[in-house]
């Protein structure tokens, strides 16, 4: 059986729920982050080590700007009012993606939530805000140049260990499961190099219509994958938590 310690989610389909309701578009991020707030709670106190949740896309800027602006109004909201929440629960919230595009005033509570939070032990929760896989990569190609100015390389030591600690992802193990709601079955540029052996878990579930059963139902389906990592027999990681056995 296999073991879980990192789960990833691409929350898709709040607009469509929306949308089948004759609602406002944002009506469905309201209700999604009411399910993600569920969903991380859950996570936690399944003790999962690491859940990733693909929040803001960097491509998601292109959306109209009433909309943009809404979802950074809730994602200012969530943290303000949630970081409290997520330090009782011991839970270290990490950002990924390029922050530096965030309106200033969701900056500051994501530095001040990270700030907050970062001695924790609990599960480790990797918010992507702005963030994209090529974009990712792109800024890994920039720090080796930069570090390769100050020290020039050997080519025998540039390894995929290596390039994970250039990674925003460095000290986070690869995704074993991802979890895409709504009916999609694409990545959208979510963790490109992270994926590369993880299990897929496609759902035509809405985002506000996930719940915690269905969370369940996801892991347990997870558990009786075959991973075998390219190799023949599948290998299992020596990290345990309540889902294995
Ligand atoms: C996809 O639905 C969802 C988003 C672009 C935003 C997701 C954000 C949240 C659920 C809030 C995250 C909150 C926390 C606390 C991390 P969509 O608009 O692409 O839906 P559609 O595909 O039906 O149009």
């Amino acid at each position: 059986m296999n073991s879980l310690r990192h789960l990833a989610i691409i929350m898709d389909g709040n607009g469509r729920w929306a949308q089948k309701r004759n609602r406002p578009r944002t009506v469905g991020h309201v209700q999604g982050v009411r399910i993600a707030k569920k969903i991380i709670r859950a996570c936690s106190d399944l003790k999962i080590p690491f859940l990733t949740l693909y929040a803001f896309s960097s491509e998601n800027w292109g959306r109209p700007s009433a909309e943009v602006a809404i979802l950074m109004r809730l994602l200012h909201k969530y943290l303000k009012r949630e970081k409290e929440n997520l330090h009782k629960l011991n839970i270290k919230v990490q950002v990924l993606g390029q922050i530096e595009r965030l309106p200033e005033d969701i900056v500051k509570e994501i530095v001040s939530t990270m700030d907050l939070t970062k001695s924790n032990t609990g599960m480790v929760l990797n918010m992507c805000l702005s963030y994209s896989g090529r974009s990712e990569i792109t800024e890994a190609f920039k720090k080796f140049y930069d570090l390769n100015l100050e020290k020039p390389f050997n080519r025998e030591n540039i390894t995929q260990e290596f390039i994970q600690t250039l990674l925003e992802t460095h000290g986070t193990p690869d995704p074993d499961l991802m979890i895409r709601t709504s009916g999609e079955k694409r990545i959208s540029n979510f963790l490109l190099w992270q994926l590369a052996y993880t299990e897929f878990y496609f759902t035509d579930t809405l985002w506000p219509d996930f719940n915690i059963d269905e969370l369940v139902a996801a892991l347990h389906d997870f558990k009786t994958r075959q991973r075998r990592f390219g190799s023949v027999e599948s290998s299992g990681h020596s990290h345990e938590n309540q889902l294995s056995e």
